[in-house]
């Protein structure tokens, strides 16, 4: 068991989720582990926060290529708060390859609140990927990068690195995509993240309390507001679709996982707009509404806000030791605790008891029944 090695990780996107887990990887550096609120364990495996390293970055805006990422972390249109304003420089960000990661929308925002595309040439992601020695690619593109992610997921396969999927294109949930990781023998992590105490968990469990305690639901809102260049990018409909259907699978799958079925116009999830004075703070509305004992109605309207990027940071650092103990352990394809735990769309929706029972056992170097299927012959 190699404890004492470090977690080596490369990233895409050097935007406002990497810019809060790159000061939080500092930040507890400097003010111990062993309470870190955002995260659940402080040892996974015998892995800490401080055992992750980042060893390549890319990115194609010219405002962060060439630039040190503990630098570019802080280039517009980037927003999210900084809590740590010392970090290391770390590697330079390299000029990935761009495809459909930047819309024409994106491109016509003003300078502090959109993308702008370098002129440099792509570099090899395959090969700058081997030569660092990465064991992890975590994926931050931006919402509706279908074309950007396959060739990143691919480039990770193709260079032995395991994936982790934060954004809401279906891998990890895509039985193809799972199978070309098993044949690589890899595990992965997906789909789109689920921040630690964000809109999600909090529809989630909602919805399992209302069953749990004999309710109908017969109404369930939620409705997100935030002013970060996601939810910029998000203005375009096109690109949304896929997030809107993530959003919505955490809540339906409560149903499935009960064979409840989910009547028509019974649940809305998604992002709803942007507003830039807001920058990094996100604020959910739910409204739900259920019917108890002789259908007497019960309703219930909840606020959230939090702050976006640093929110999510701290299931990607989980997650990041999972994938390096399931390396470990030999587990290949998609790991279905950790990916009920800390994603919207997993391969395999879980009650939430149940996803925190995987990740335990996981934490603890122990193979639940379902991961020892997962272990490679
Ligand atoms: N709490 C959260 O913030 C949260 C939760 C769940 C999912 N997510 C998802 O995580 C992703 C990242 O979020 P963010 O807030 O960091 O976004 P962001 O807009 O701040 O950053 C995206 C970065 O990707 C870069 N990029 C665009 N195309 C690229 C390409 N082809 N190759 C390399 N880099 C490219 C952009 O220049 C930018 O730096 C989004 O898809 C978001 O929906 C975020």
């Amino acid at each position: 068991m190699s404890q004492k090695q470090s977690i080596k990780v490369a990233v895409i996107g050097v935007g406002n989720c990497f810019s809060a887990l790159y000061q939080g990887f500092e930040y507890y550096r400097e003010h111990g582990e062993d309470n870190i609120p955002g995260i659940m364990f402080a040892d996974i495996g015998g892995y800490r926060t401080s055992d992750i390293k980042v060893v390549a970055a890319f990115d194609v805006d010219p405002r962060k290529v060439g630039k040190p990422v503990g630098e570019a972390i802080f280039a517009a249109p980037n927003c999210a708060r900084m809590f740590q304003k010392d970090v290391p420089a770390g590697p330079v960000v390299q000029m990935g390859n761009t495809l459909d990661g930047v819309s024409d929308y994106m491109l016509e925002q003003p300078e502090d609140l959109g993308f702008r595309v370098s002129k440099a040439k792509s570099v090899d992601v395959v090969k700058v990927l081997k030569e660092s020695g990465a064991d992890i690619l975590i994926n931050y593109l931006p919402v509706g990068s279908q074309e950007a992610t396959e060739f990143y997921a691919q480039a990770a396969i193709d260079a032995g690195v395991a994936f982790l999927n934060c954004i809401p294109v279906f891998i990890a949930s895509d039985p193809k995509w799972e199978q070309k990781f098993i044949d690589a023998g890899l595990p992965l992590i997906g789909d789109d993240m689920r921040s630690q105490l964000g809109a999600s968990v909090v529809s989630q469990v909602m919805q399992e309390l209302a069953f749990d305690r004999g309710m109908e639901v017969d109404f369930h809102q939620q409705i997100n507001i935030g002013g970060n260049t996601d939810f910029n990018n998000m203005m375009v409909q096109t690109r949304l679709a896929s997030k809107k259907k993530s959003k919505e699978n955490v809540i339906r799958a409560q149903n499935d996982i009960r064979g409840i079925e989910v009547p028509e116009h019974s649940l809305f999830a998604g992002p709803s707009t942007y507003i830039p004075y807001l920058k990094d703070n996100k604020v959910a509305y739910f409204n739900l509404r259920f019917r108890g004992f002789g259908d007497a109605p019960v309703t219930m309207d909840i606020k959230l806000s939090v702050q976006d990027s640093e929110n999510s940071a701290g299931v990607v650092i989980d997650a990041i030791r999972y994938l390096k103990v399931a390396r470990e352990l030999g587990v290949v394809g998609a790991l279905r605790g950790p990916s009920a735990w800390t994603q919207k769309t997993p391969p395999e929706q879980m009650m939430y008891a149940d996803a925190k029972l995987e990740c335990k056992a996981l934490a603890k170097r122990e193979l639940t029944a379902g991961v020892k299927r997962q272990v490679k012959a």
